[in-house]
């Protein structure tokens, strides 16, 4: 669960150097560590290895060429950089220090990395001459003056020319481990969230069940986010169609009561809990395990509640005095503010999300969200916008909260 690079899609850019074939390896390495790599090259790299091994190892087209029309289509810059999370550019030759210093877009790499904004690793690699040059460290530093440029190596040894000095690759392990780091940092590294989401379902019979419209959505932008900012993060998931987010622990649930049982040993250990899942307040009293036959007159279904997950976990943290911060959502049709209030108080919580799901573009199956959140004080935040985007004003709060 805890894996940083567990998911996370890295862009591995090579340069030209002798160093180039190492990075047959680093891709191996990452993948290893459950990462999804895709490789671009520039034109030097392609003379030390060709980009046919690095889409043999990655599994994925590698990027040459920003004027190959259908590389550009598919799989170009703009695309690699939506897609990755982190860049490594590995080796990091003098002049592609240089270029990515100057801010140059002439080459696969360098128009790919003018579009990230993420974390890019550096590993440079070159002669001990080429490394000591002023123009080298005046374009490192000042790569490195940027927060979200990291250096890893190099390190002194035998070189390929035959020096003996600066300028190896680092070594794999170490390149592994600075990427490990670089994918977890952010505003949530180190702390652990816990989310449901999605509906419960309540089975009448082997046919039918009880449940509701909830498709996961808003909780599962929840968990992507808090990934995002660098928590480790599981999500207790109920019955929901379509993929399923990477790289953090997923728990498949049913019913209620096994989202309760997959809650209650994780809350304690939470740093936070966001409870987003949608769940059935009623089961059956008596469950048919058979198929009931249908008669012609009405017919009577005794309910019963199911465990209220979240005022349970609640009342198991609420005396700890490291207890996780607990977020509840509640989805109203009308006195939005007045219930949900009465809900952050009833089940002791620190923050509560409400939505109006009445409303066009809130609520269960949209894509998009409009909510209120509320403290023991009142309203203190609006948000609406895609799901992902109220997230992550959410979390903006929650961060602000832990701090
Ligand atoms: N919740 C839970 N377990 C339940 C019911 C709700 O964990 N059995 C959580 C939801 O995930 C959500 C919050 O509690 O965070 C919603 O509170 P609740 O009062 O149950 O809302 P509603 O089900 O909408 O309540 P009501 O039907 O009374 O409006």
């Amino acid at each position: 669960m805890t894996e940083p690079l567990l998911g996370r899609n890295i862009a591995v850019a090579i340069g030209g150097g002798i160093a180039a074939y190492k990075a047959c390896d680093l891709v191996r390495e990452l993948q290893r560590a459950g990462a999804d790599v895709r490789v671009a090259m520039t034109k030097g790299a392609c003379e030390f290895v060709t980009p046919l091994t690095l889409q043999a190892l990655s599994g994925h087209p590698v990027f040459t060429d920003t004027f190959d029309a259908a590389q550009e289509h598919h799989y170009g810059h703009l695309e690699l950089a939506k897609w990755a999370d982190l860049f490594i550019l590995a080796p990091a030759t003098a002049d592609l220090l240089a270029r990515v210093k100057a801010g140059l877009g002439n080459d696969a790499v360098t128009t790919a990395l003018l579009a990230f904004r993420g974390p890019v690793l550096l590993a440079p690699a070159m002669n001990t001459a080429m490394w000591d040059h002023a123009e080298t460290q005046t374009n490192l530093a000042a790569l490195l003056a940027q927060p979200r440029y990291r250096v890893v190596g190099p390190v002194a040894g035998l070189l390929a020319d035959g020096d003996v000095g600066m300028g190896r690759l680092a070594e794999l392990k170490d390149l592994v481990a600075a990427a490990s780091s670089l994918a977890v940092s952010g505003p949530l590294a180190g702390r652990r969230v816990l989310v449901t989401a999605g509906p419960t379902r309540e089975f009448l019979d082997p046919v039918r069940f009880l449940s509701n419209p909830s498709t996961g959505k808003m909780g599962l932008a929840m968990a992507e986010v808090a990934r995002a900012l660098g928590a480790a993060v599981t999500v207790v998931l109920g019955p929901v169609e379509g993929p399923t987010p990477r790289g953090l622990e997923l728990v498949r649930v049913g019913t209620a009561e096994e989202l309760l049982a997959a809650v209650m040993p994780r809350v304690e250990a939470a740093d936070v809990f966001v409870a987003a899942a949608a769940v059935s307040d009623w089961k059956a009293q008596q469950v048919s395990p058979v198929k009931t036959k249908k008669g012609d007159g009405p017919e009577t279904i005794t309910l019963v509640r199911t465990p209220d997950v979240l005022a349970t976990a609640s009342a198991k943290v609420h005396a700890n005095p490291k207890r996780p911060l607990l977020v509840g959502f509640a989805a109203e049709t009308h006195d939005v503010g007045t219930y949900a209030k009465e809900k952050l108080a009833k089940k002791r919580l620190d923050l509560i999300v409400a939505n109006d799901v009445s409303q066009r573009g809130a609520g269960f199956g949209a894509d998009t969200n409009q909510v209120l959140v509320f403290d023991g004080s009142g309203e203190v935040l609006r948000a609406d916008g895609s799901k992902r985007d109220v997230a992550k004003a959410i979390w903006g709060l929650i961060t602000s909260r832990l701090a």
